[in-house]
């Protein structure tokens, strides 16, 4: 097996302690870092006053990480700037939020040339580069024009945008020519992967075959469609663990008979925050039956709150959460829970599965995983309802899902009422369907596919490998 070495912009060890904290991401790739001895690259998180490029390495629970501290302005103009500002709402098709700065693209390239030139000396000629994510697309291009030539493959977690939408852009030709410094490059869905190769065939007359090789003057990388998973069967346990359990014995006291409605995203204008609020508000306001038999938890933890546009979704949601809340609460009953803090994964399971509705309605996702581990939590006999968007890629895995349109507060509004009143034979089938997918195309599953387009030889000798 060959050494692996995963190289993103945060770096997520797994702690000493099983204290569940960790994302399924996180725990497959620590499991065959952890096998092949290899090592998790990135951004420390913290920063240093001038970049000396000084690599803190720390060993927990088996696994190497190896990071390093950013100067202010790379923070500035790397993450908040040509990441977070430029990239993330352009290819969340947001356009008239990118900011276009040419400070922001030099950032970008200088974060990426000073990781390259950190990480060269860390790369042995047999290892595999895996690079995750859209703060790291020119990684590849910078270490192959260090003499580079191992195999390096790029995942992207966020959609890829339609050619249309990507050309405005101002670099983007050149973003996208770094892409072909790696030998696979993977999307979480088709939709996703056929933007992609639509791009490279006609805007860049590169050749591309019917099993996503593309080629392009002297370069070929095989693209390809891999849907990210969870652990389903873990997090099943989780759900049943003893912290589960005894906050979904804490929501269900709380609910007082009340139904439950629960979202839970990262507070961030992609994730349809707003008009999730309107399709609920339409709810309340036309089904006066409902009213003081439901609630909506809605958790969302503050994100990259030195990017304006984050600052702005935060304020409308607090303005709009009031007004929920202040038109339609009685003296005891609030029909909007609404919390700004990030919760444990395990007691974030015994919520999922107290509620009777889960609500996952982002605007466009890549993937979104949150839909993945409300199946799982569920119990099998009393299942509760996903009510999924369109946009999210996990819906073109989850068609037993309620899907709606989440641009629609109408749509929501139907949606929650069909999912408080349906029958518990409808809700086992469809869980049952949701439930064989996350278990069977889980996140081992994902990592083995991406591995074998990789190194097929890795792929079948690791635990990335395993049945
Ligand atoms: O899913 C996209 C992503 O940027 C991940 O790379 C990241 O872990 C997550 O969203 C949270 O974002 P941030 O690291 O900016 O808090």
């Amino acid at each position: 097996m060959k050494r692996l070495i995963v190289v993103s912009n945060r770096v997520q060890p797994p702690s000493e302690e099983a204290t569940g904290n960790q994302g399924g991401l996180a725990l497959a790739l620590s499991a065959v870092l952890r096998e092949s001895n290899g090592i998790w690259f990135g951004w420390s998180g913290g920063e240093t006053e001038s970049f000396t490029g000084l690599i803190n390495f720390q060993k927990s629970a088996g696994v190497t990480t190896a990071t390093v501290d950013l100067e202010p302005q790379d923070i500035l103009e790397y993450y908040d700037g040509f990441a977070n500002r430029t990239l993330w709402p352009l290819f969340h098709y947001r356009v008239s939020l990118a900011e276009f700065e040419r400070e922001f693209v030099d950032g970008y390239e200088r974060v990426n040339t000073r990781f390259a030139e950190t990480l060269l000396p860390l790369i042995t000629h047999d290892d595999l580069v895996w690079v995750h994510d859209y703060h790291l697309i020119p990684l590849g291009q910078r270490l192959r024009e260090r003499g580079v030539a191992n195999r390096m493959g790029f995942f992207l977690h966020i959609p890829w945008p339609p050619m249309g939408l990507l050309v405005s852009l101002p670099n983007h030709q050149e973003l996208v020519e770094q892409l072909f410094a790696y030998d696979v490059v993977g999307f979480h869905t088709q939709d996703w992967l056929d933007n992609f190769l639509d791009y490279a065939r006609t805007h860049m007359d590169a050749e591309v075959d019917e099993d996503g090789t593309v080629r392009w003057q002297g370069r070929t990388l095989r693209a390809l469609a891999c849907p990210i998973g969870i652990d389903g069967a873990a997090y099943a346990q989780t759900a049943q663990s003893p912290t589960a359990l005894a906050m979904c014995r804490q929501m269900h006291e709380s609910a007082n008979d009340r139904a439950m409605i629960v979202g839970v995203d990262r507070l961030d204008y992609s994730k349809g925050l707003q008009e999730r609020f309107m399709g609920y508000e339409r709810l309340l306001a036309t089904r006066e039956d409902l009213q003081e038999k439901i609630f909506l938890l809605q958790i969302a933890p503050p994100s990259r709150a030195n990017v304006q546009t984050y600052q702005e979704i935060r304020a409308q949601l607090d303005s709009h959460s009031g007004r929920i809340n202040g038109e339609f609460a009685t003296v005891d009953w609030v029909p909007l829970r609404y919390v700004n803090k990030g919760y444990a994964r395990d007691v974030l399971a015994g919520i999922y599965r107290a509620a009777k509705v889960g609500l996952v309605t982002p605007l466009r996702d890549g993937m979104n995983l949150v839909a993945k581990e409300f199946v799982a939590a569920q119990d099998p006999e009393d299942p509760g309802v996903l009510v999924l968007s369109n946009f999210a890629g996990a819906a073109a895995q989850m068609d037993a899902a309620v899907l709606v349109n989440p641009y629609s507060p109408e749509e929501i509004a139907d949606a929650l009422a069909l999912a408080l009143t349906m029958p518990v034979e409808e809700r086992k089938a469809r869980w049952r369907k949701l439930m064989d997918g996350v278990v069977n195309e889980d996140v081992m599953w994902w990592l083995d596919r991406f591995i074998t387009a990789l190194d097929p030889e890795t792929a079948t000798a690791g635990p990335a490998g395993a049945p």
